[in-house]
């Protein structure tokens, strides 16, 4: 029993000989010091988490929100308008705090995206729901009084109302809506960066096909029935306007190209069997023009294009002067046995006559009265000739 525990004192002594010795062990040392930004990083960060709003629960944040249009691009087919652009957010995080004389006069520090908290302000009226991290991972910047400032890029997808009842001569309007998911207006307010009203544009790259008209930013704080608490958001509208030269090349001037073509089928003389070529002509070019629509333009239920209602109109015209070329050309080619009804020709060669421009008609036709007056009056033996010839 005795020899026991004189073992497991001897157990005891080595282990506090031998451990402490292992302890005091001086071990291999870095060979770089650590700078002030190592230390400011780690006091800041050490105990930080990024899950918890930096103030009070019962205190406000309030998130500076601004705005810098880079590019956008619009698909009429999905009605969605793709927005590249630059969001800026300042805000105050009280947690992260410092002076800077404790760290050789630093005042300023980057960190990471996902280091710290970050507002969660997201695009209410997004078309792609399940990417909802419109913004690129890049570093904040942090100053010594707590100011948190991050301008991540970001590319938007948003849904828009379209209306294409002026196509190519088309403005459209579209809006987005910002705001924290999940925090009310109490406690996360938002504000505009620098009091701007209009999105900004000093470093857009124009697309080819759309120009911007207009821009508005703007606050809106809503209260739902439901609750008392405000709810804030920010609203961007871009309004935008379609590039339309070469689509008045493409278009507008071959609208006015088959008026006339169409006219002029009118001019052609009542016998003539061209009327029908050209018809068909305007027929396959009103067709070819129909069929680019579909490929440029989305069927929409509410607004039908008016160059489109043209260009479909034009062609049931052509339809009806191909019906009425085919009747006016079968009743000049074919032989008839009985003379134009007194009805019909007396008006037409009368003064309605003249205006309708039938002079060249009217003289033709008092040529051809005169001659056979003539002829009758030679052949008054045989009248069955005359009959056969006026
Ligand atoms: C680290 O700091 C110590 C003491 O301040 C100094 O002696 C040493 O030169 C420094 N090492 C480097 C790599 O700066
Ligand atoms: C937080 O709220 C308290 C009480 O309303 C107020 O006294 C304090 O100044 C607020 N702090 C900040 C940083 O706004
Ligand atoms: C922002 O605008 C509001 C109202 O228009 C005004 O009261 C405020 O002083 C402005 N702030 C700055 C920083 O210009
Ligand atoms: C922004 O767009 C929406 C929807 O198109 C419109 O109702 C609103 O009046 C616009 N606001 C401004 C300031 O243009």
């Amino acid at each position: 029993m005795q020899s026991l525990t004189i073992v497991s004192l001897l157990f005891v002594f080595f282990v506090e000989v031998f451990g402490g010795f292992t302890t005091t062990k001086v071990g291999p040392q870095p060979i770089w010091n650590a700078t002030h930004t190592d230390k400011l990083r780690q006091d800041l960060l050490l105990n930080y988490d990024k899950f918890a709003r930096p103030t009070q629960h019962y205190n406000q944040t309030i998130v500076k929100f601004g705005m810098t249009l880079r590019h956008f691009d619009l698909n009429e087919f999905k009605s969605q308008l793709t927005v590249h652009a630059w969001i800026r957010m300042v805000w105050t995080d009280e947690k992260l705090k410092w002076n800077p004389e404790d760290y050789g006069g630093l005042s300023v520090v980057r960190l990471a995206d996902h280091e710290i908290w970050q507002p969660d302000l997201f695009l209410y009226n997004s078309a792609t729901s399940t990417a909802v991290g419109h913004y690129a991972n890049t570093h904040f910047l942090v100053y010594e009084n707590g100011e948190v400032l991050w301008v991540p890029p970001c590319q938007f997808t948003i849904l828009c109302d379209l209306n294409l009842k002026y196509w190519p001569f088309d403005e459209q309007t579209c809006q987005m809506g910002f705001g924290s998911w999940t925090y009310s207006g109490d406690l996360i307010d938002l504000e505009l960066y620098d009091n701007q009203s209009t999105i900004e544009q000093e470093l857009i790259i124009e697309s080819n096909e759309w120009k911007v008209l207009d821009t508005a930013i703007y606050k809106t704080t809503l209260y739902y029935k439901c609750c008392p608490e405000p709810y804030v958001k920010i609203n961007a509208n871009v309004t935008i306007a379609r590039r339309s030269p070469s689509y008045r090349a493409v278009i507008i001037t071959p609208a006015f190209a088959i008026i006339v073509l169409i006219l002029a089928t009118f001019w052609l003389p009542p016998n003539a069997g061209e009327k029908i070529i050209l018809n068909g002509c305007i027929a396959v070019i009103i067709s070819m023009f129909l069929l680019y629509f579909t490929q440029k333009i989305p069927a929409m239920g509410s607004h039908t294009s008016l160059i489109m209602i043209f260009y479909s109109n034009c062609f049931y015209i052509v339809c009806c002067t191909m019906i009425g070329s085919v009747v006016v050309l079968w009743i000049s080619k074919t032989k008839h046995t009985s003379p134009v009804p007194w009805t019909i020709k007396k008006p037409l060669t009368g003064t309605l006559g003249k205006w309708l421009g039938l002079n060249v008609y009217i003289q033709q036709q008092e040529k051809k009265a005169l001659s056979c007056f003539i002829f009758a009056d030679l052949t008054l033996k045989t009248p069955n000739v005359l009959v056969s010839v006026c």
